[in-house]
Parts: C-alpha cells; structure tokens; sequence
C-alpha cells in the first residue's frame, strides 16, 4: 500500500492541525514544511519531527515532489498559492473557503483538471464525528423525508460569517440535500437594507463582503429548501443546523469535539411545546476507523486525511472536494449578489465576477478602501465607519 508523501505550506494553526492529523494517519508521511516564519517551521519540525524545513515554496516541491499539499493558509493567499503548487502536479489540501470569488475558483478547479490532481478543501466537519452521525441517522431513515434545513452561524459579522462558518454550514448542507439549484438572500447593516457603500473588505482577507446580518434561502433539488442565518450577534454562539424531516429532527452543533454531545435526534417532526421535556436522544459520534483518541490530531481531520488517502488509492475525488468546494463559493457569491440586487440567483451563475464589486462598480464606485486585517481592529474600524464610535 502506498504512503503518500505530504508537505505542509503554512505552520501556524490550521497548518499545524492538519499535520497532526497526516502524521498521525500510518498511510501518509510528512516530508517537509514552509513557512516564512521560522519560530513557527521550528515549533512544527520539532513536534513532529520533520527535518526538511523551506521558507522556499519552490525549492521545498523541486527536493521533494510531494503527492499531497497542504495550504493551510490566510484566504486571499488559497488561489496563487493553489496555482503555484498545483503547477508541479501534487494533489491539493486547501483550506476553507476555496476562494473569494467563483472566477479564482473556476481556475483553480481548471488547473486541477489540466495537472490531474485531486483538489480537497478542507471542511474537515464534514467527514467529522458528529456530521457522520447526522447523515447515518438520515440514511437510516430516522427523520422520515428530509423536508428542510435551518442553520445560524456564529456571532460574527454576517458577511464575514458566510465567508468563514458559512461555509462550512453549506457544505454540511450539501452533503445530504445535494447541489443547490438557486439561492435567495436579504441583508441589512446597521438596522438599513445594504447599499453599495456598505460593501467592505473581509476581516481575515476573506475577500469582499456585505451585511452586518444576512438571512439567505437555498433551494436544492427534491424540493428540500433551507435557511442560513448569519447574524451579527454580540455575544458567542455555536453555529447550530437542524435537519427536519417528515418523521423528526436532528440537530448538529457544529465545530464542538470534546463535548458531551454534538447531534440530537428528536423523534417526531414537530415540536410540542405542551412536553416538559423534549424527547431528545442523543447521538454516538462516529470515530474514523484507526482514529487514536491519544494522539494530538483532531478527530475531523483525520478522517479527512483518511478520506484522502481513500480518493487517491480509488482513483475519485475526496468527500470535501473541489468540485463541492466550488459550488459552496457559487452559493456564497449567489448570496452576495441576491441580497445586493434584490433577485433569485440561480446557480451556476453566469457573470463568475464578484457581485459585489460589480454592484459598486454599476453604481460608479471604485473597489471599497482597505480595513485592518486582524477581526478586533476590523470590527473597530467598521463600529467608526457606521458612526457607533470605537
Ligand atoms: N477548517 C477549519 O476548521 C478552519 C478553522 C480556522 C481557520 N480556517 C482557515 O484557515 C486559513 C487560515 O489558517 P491560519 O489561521 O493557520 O493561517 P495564517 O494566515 O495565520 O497562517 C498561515 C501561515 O502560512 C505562512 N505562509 C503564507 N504564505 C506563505 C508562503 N508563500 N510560503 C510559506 N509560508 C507561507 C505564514 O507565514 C503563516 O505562518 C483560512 O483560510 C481560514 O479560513 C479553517
């Protein structure tokens, strides 16, 4: 059986996740790290015990030709980044989301096809424990006829939220609804509907965003439709979908691990409020086959490794590919250009633009001013631009 070499570009958190995770799956090795930062390539040579260490990109893939690449780096870096490295043919690990707009992603997923390499992003939750949970109970037909999905992110910013939690919510959405045929979506910002002028840079460099509080609808195929708030709110919240069916409900609190209980089923489709108690039943987390509860990875992603090395011994695409990678950005970027324009988008749309920046461009304005990158002074920066003061 094949071991399959892996490099990591980028050690600071999410790199350092994912290279637990590598190291820990016995099918794949971890040849060399990248990082411009050396205290960072040191800490995760040292922890792992990898010697090969390059803050040269290049010369990291030209000593080392490995299969996989990680890129577990800031958002506006995923697109060069994915075009450098796919360029010497290795497979792909990019983090989420994909890209800012559909037309770098379009590219990306065309170089991939060009080079025959195997695109994953990495919404590790949706091969996670609790999202396997989720979809077993479907399957096995406890919820009836899935009939809709409500989800809430967390309490950032509305556009930053679909851009950062969003999309891993759809993705999960995905996974038992199919591919969305259209989306709807309001926003307001600052208690008004949105304008072009309340179009703003992504903290995180998350590209160009829009909505202090957006509420979008998803229509997929079958007639199952689904609700995705992403509401500013000001203190933190766990982002929460609930699946329902004809015959109950299961609800997922996404990005918990070590908690007690992330999914709970409720065998019946409607809630009755007149019950002093909900009978609720709590759902086992599905541990990948081989996972060690002792190691340093994280549950989620390693059985996102363990669907890779799956992929490329079958010779097919990862769960989390780049094919449903894109279509999660479509569905952002539908989002975008629904709230902007105040129309269903259906989906794929044709204009790959970022609508947000062809709103503002409509309306004779150029791409908004730069904003602080880090979230705290970015959320200061914009409490000043809405006249809230710092
Ligand atoms: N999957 C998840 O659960 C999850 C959670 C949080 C964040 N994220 C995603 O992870 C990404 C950010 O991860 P992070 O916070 O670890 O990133 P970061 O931007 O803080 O760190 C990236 C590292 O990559 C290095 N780097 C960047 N460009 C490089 C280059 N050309 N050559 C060598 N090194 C380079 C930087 O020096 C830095 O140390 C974002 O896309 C975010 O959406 C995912």
């Amino acid at each position: 059986m094949k071991t399959y070499r892996v490099a990591i570009l980028g050690c600071r958190g999410r790199g350092t996740s994912a290279a637990r995770a590598y190291h820990a799956h016995p099918r794949t090795e971890i040849v060399a790290l990248c990082d411009l930062v050396a205290e960072l390539l040191n800490a995760l040579g040292d922890e792992l015990g990898v010697a090969a260490r390059y803050d040269d990109l290049d010369a990291m893939m030209r000593e080392h030709e490995p299969d996989i690449v990680a890129i577990p780096t800031g958002t506006e870096f995923h697109y060069p980044l994915a075009m450098r490295i796919l360029q010497y043919g290795a497979h792909i690990d990019i983090e989420k989301p994909l890209c800012v707009d559909c037309a770098e992603a379009d590219e990306v997923l065309a170089k991939a096809r060009e080079k025959n390499a195997q695109i994953a992003v990495h919404h590790q939750g949706r091969v996670g424990v609790w999202m396997k949970a989720v979809a077993k109970a479907i399957d096995e037909g406890r919820i009836g006829e899935l009939r809709h999905i409500h989800g809430h992110g967390k309490m950032y910013y509305g556009g930053y939220n679909l851009m950062n939690i969003g999309t891993h919510m759809i993705n999960n959405m995905l996974k038992v609804a199919g591919k969305c045929r259209a989306v709807s979506a309001t926003a307001t910002t600052d208690g008004h509907p949105i304008t072009p002028q309340d179009v703003v840079p992504s903290p995180q460099g998350m590209g160009t965003i829009v909505g202090e509080h957006i509420t979008a609808t998803l229509d997929f195929a079958d007639g199952v439709s689904a609700t995705l708030l992403q509401h500013h709110f000001p203190t933190g919240v766990n982002p929460v979908i609930e699946f329902c069916g004809t015959e109950g409900r299961v609800v997922l609190s996404q990005l918990v691990w070590k908690q007690a209980c992330g999914a709970l089923l409720l065998p019946q489709p409607h809630y009755a409020l007149n019950n002093e108690r909900e009978p609720y039943e709590p759902l086992e987390p599905e541990f990948c086959e081989g996972y060690d509860p002792e190691s340093s990875a994280h549950p989620d992603d390693y059985a996102y490794v363990d669907e890779y090395v799956a992929a490329l011994d079958e010779g097919r695409e990862h769960e989390c590919s780049g094919t449903v990678g894109h279509h999660v950005v479509e569905i952002m970027m539908g989002i975008f250009e629904s709230a902007a324009y105040g129309h269903r988008v259906s989906l794929p749309q044709a204009d790959r633009s970022h609508p947000l920046l062809r709103w503002r461009k409509e309306h004779g304005l150029p791409p908004p001013e730069p904003m602080p990158r880090p979230l705290a002074e970015w959320n200061v920066a914009e409490a000043v631009r809405l006249g809230r003061g710092a």
